[in-house]
């Protein structure tokens, strides 16, 4: 198959190798002449773990190159893919369509022969409609389909979660597009992925309802840990005897700051949005997205206290400021909200993370950096530990206890174990945990 992959953000760029991978033949697309440029010499824009790799494989196997300009990659696809980005439009939360529909009418303008355009980017119901509707106009005699086909890829996981996918949605009800789309992902129905084929509007609101009941079981454990800090009970196992209850699982009940990152606090506002619109209030959601906002903040009071109640003059180290681990993504992460928060009670603040200090940087103020942990943690009154960074699992308790100036731990991931940390002599204060 030829697939033209219009966007070479985290989800076109991930999809794009991972489809070559797959032995078909792959243009990624991308109006950005910079990141054309650095994909063509081999380089990466983003950071994703085996990105790398997957990409150059399959370039120098033949099967995937890069272009500035969609024309001719669009006239010799039988699928072309939209994985342009739909960020939050700014004062209603709506997501902003606008290089969706961009991207339609190109291809509409350029297409040629039987077409399936797949919409990838995370929308709206009724977008692919629009979409259609948007390509007609420019192309009344145009022979091409429609589909919905949305991505469930964490980062930092995307290529594993590519390839191993609990299952593949496709919203279409064209048989020719059905029957291209089920070729495309080929390779995984031998391992016996579920597909769920789908009408276009169903398969779009499947994303949505994945990512907010995600979101919501999150902001559930959450607050169920501050309950616990309340009762003098243990979160992490509520988890475990909740969690084993197959109606339930237990992925995605780990208590934490509050969700970040670049899809659920995006996608449950534009649902809450799309859902007020339609008059149908999805209250549920409301909450988590109301809950999880107060959190992030909350996350600094908790710090304050473990510091006696006031942080003034003092200096906090910061570990992990990405919105999770294996990632360099700062969107909505919780150290977004927490380190002002601190400093506006008069705490300065330094920190470190494996890979999110150039974008930190830009978002942050007045933060000093260090290029390694315990440097953070030199005369420090404090460590607050925000993001669960493998290197941040086994740090030496000996030397992080000589290089901070009062032996306070504020592990807001629950990486180490309370009693362990009563013995080495730090005062500790997790999640959910007495
Ligand atoms: C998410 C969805 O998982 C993915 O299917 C979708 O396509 C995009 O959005 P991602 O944002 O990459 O992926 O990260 P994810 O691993 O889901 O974590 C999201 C946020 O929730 C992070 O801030 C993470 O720290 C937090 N989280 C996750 C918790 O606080 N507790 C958990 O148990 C799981």
């Amino acid at each position: 198959m030829r697939v033209a992959m219009i966007g070479t953000g985290y989800v076109g760029l991930v999809s794009g190798a991972c489809f070559a991978d797959f032995g078909h033949q792959v243009t990624c697309i991308d109006k950005n002449e910079e990141k054309i440029a650095l994909l063509r010499s081999g380089g990466v824009p983003i950071y994703e773990p085996g990105l790398d790799q997957l990409v150059q494989r399959n370039v120098r196997e033949g099967r995937l190159d890069f272009a500035t300009d969609l024309t001719e990659a669009v006239r010799a696809a039988d699928v072309v893919f939209i994985a342009v980005g739909t960020p939050s439009r700014r004062g209603d939360g709506h997501a902003d369509l606008s290089y969706v529909y961009a991207a339609a009418e190109e291809i509409g303008q350029v297409m040629d022969g039987f077409t399936v355009v797949v919409n990838k980017s995370t929308v709206p119901v009724g977008t692919g409609d629009e979409v259609e509707a948007l390509i007609r106009k420019v192309r009344p005699d145009g022979d091409f389909a429609v589909v919905s086909n949305p991505e469930f890829l964490r980062e930092g996981a995307a290529i594993d979660d590519f390839k191993r996918p609990d299952r593949v949605v496709v919203g279409t009800e064209d048989p020719r597009a059905r029957d291209i789309m089920r070729e495309l992902y080929r390779p995984l129905f031998l391992n016996e992925t579920p597909i769920v084929f789908t009408s276009r509007r169903t398969s779009e609101l499947i994303k949505y309802a994945a990512n907010a009941f995600l979101a919501m079981k999150i902001t559930f454990i959450n607050e169920m840990a501050d309950l616990c800090e309340a009762v003098g009970a243990n979160v992490q196992e509520v988890s475990k005897g909740i969690g084993l209850d197959g109606r339930i699982g237990s992925k995605f009940l780990h208590a934490g700051p509050g969700y970040g990152g670049s899809c659920f606090p995006k996608d449950t506002l534009a649902l809450v949005r799309t859902a007020q619109e339609a008059h149908a209030p999805l209250q549920l959601v409301e909450a988590t997205v109301r809950v999880n906002d107060t959190r992030k903040r909350a996350m600094a009071d908790k710090v304050i206290a473990a510091c006696g109640g006031d942080v003034s003059g003092k200096t906090i180290a910061v570990l992990g400021l990405t919105f999770k681990p294996n990632t360099d993504d700062m969107r909505e992460a919780p150290s977004l909200d927490i380190i002002p928060a601190l400093q506006a009670r008069g705490a300065r603040v330094r920190a470190y993370d494996p890979a999110g200090i150039e974008e930190a940087e830009k978002l942050l103020k007045d933060v000093e950096y260090t290029t390694g942990p315990y440097l953070a943690l030199d005369g420090a009154d404090a460590v607050v530990i925000i993001t669960e960074w493998n290197e941040f699992r086994a740090l030496d308790m000996d030397r992080v206890k000589a290089a901070l100036k009062s032996p306070v731990v504020v592990d807001l991931r629950n990486i180490y174990d309370p009693a362990e940390m009563k013995e080495a002599g730090l005062s500790y204060t997790s999640v959910g945990r007495p």
